[in-house]
């Protein structure tokens, strides 16, 4: 049952239908590191840590940061179904529990919810070279807003700053080169087939792609090809940042980077969120000494236009069945 009508909470096939939408959320790898539990009242989001990426993410903050983007699109999902919902986050000393929803029926719903809601289908990683971003004085405003509302700031790099974030690409990759628990899970993860996780090989780029971009994560390769012909990169780049390093900075970088994705998107833009840069140290130092004002960097996330259909497969993702449980209401 949706708002309209005299119901509380939401029941539970509203929670599914709007946990099916908000599973197509990013995560790093596409390990989808979340679980929910709807009690009939609120909503628990919980981090699981069998998805950790041990190699790549010891301290687990990539799969916070994941769970975060999760929780702005279940957010937006609810808010795009009529539900109002006000989060609490880390509720309790449970390492695990990263969030409590709690539900209001919305007297309305904007205009900018539904554009959100809309671009969570069309949204998806898109690791080719891509032109500058069109409008972009008119777009940037609002993704500044978007991460201040989640107390991260939004640093945008000037043109400048490319090729010191492209050494620091190939450093982070040269210092990984030869390591085995990190090369096992990217390959565990990435260029497979699963049916439910990880990054597919039609996502993936080719060797001379990759070298296009300049700044991309060294996945498997994809089968030659250069599907944008001879275009380098000009996207923006953009460093997600905050003011410290905690679990709480973590998932609210994780819902900014959702907030940002989605409202390029609707205004037509293509995204790549990076990490490999920020997971080792020497070259997230790298970042943050170009960063315009001081912070923590969390996420590059390059932004431009694709030029032509830029129509890719979806990524696969697990059932809701999978995360979510559902208990009687009390
Ligand atoms: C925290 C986080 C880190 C990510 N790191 C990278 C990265 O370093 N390189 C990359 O190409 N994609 C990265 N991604 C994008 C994911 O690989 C992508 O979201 C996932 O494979 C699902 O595909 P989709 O975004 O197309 O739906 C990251 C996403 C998140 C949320």
């Amino acid at each position: 049952m949706d708002a309209i009508g005299t119901a509380r909470v939401p029941d539970h096939p509203t929670v599914q239908a709007a946990l099916s939408l908000a599973r197509r959320a990013p995560s790093v790898h596409n390990t989808q590191p979340w679980r929910w539990v709807f009690d009939g009242h609120r909503l628990q989001l919980y981090r699981d840590t069998a998805r950790q990426l041990f190699s790549a993410d010891p301290q687990g903050r990539q799969l916070v940061i994941s769970c975060g983007a999760m929780l702005d699109h279940a957010r937006t999902a609810f808010a795009a179904a009529g539900w109002d919902t006000t989060v609490t986050r880390l509720p309790d000393t449970a390492a695990d529990h990263l969030a409590t929803l709690d539900f209001a029926p919305a007297r309305t719903v904007s205009d900018a919810v539904r554009a959100h809601a809309t671009a969570i289908e069309r949204r998806h990683t898109d690791r080719l070279p891509m032109l500058p971003p069109r409008d972009w004085d008119r777009v940037a405003p609002g993704l500044h807003t978007a991460a201040a509302a989640h107390d991260v700031t939004l640093g945008v790099l000037d043109d400048s700053a490319r090729l010191r974030l492209a050494a620091a690409s190939a450093q982070s990759a040269a210092l990984r080169e030869y390591d085995p628990q990190y090369l096992n899970e990217l390959h565990w993860w990435a260029g497979n087939d699963s049916p439910a996780d990880g990054v597919p090989i039609s996502a993936l780029v080719s060797a001379a792609e990759l070298a296009q971009v300049g700044v991309g994560r060294a996945f498997p390769v994809a089968p030659p090809s250069l599907r944008r012909g001879e275009l380098i990169d000009a996207s923006r780049l953009l460093v997600i940042g905050s003011a410290a390093d905690s679990p709480l900075d973590w998932l609210r970088t994780g819902e900014a980077l959702s907030a940002v994705l989605l409202e390029c998107t609707a205004a037509g833009l293509a995204t790549c969120p990076l990490t490999h840069i920020t997971e080792v140290p020497v070259s997230r130092r790298t970042i943050a000494n170009l960063l315009p004002e001081p912070a923590s960097p969390q996420v590059v996330v390059r932004v431009g236009t694709a030029p032509g259909s830029s129509a890719l497969p979806p990524t696969p993702r697990r059932t809701v069945g999978d995360f979510l449980e559902l208990h009687r209401a009390g």
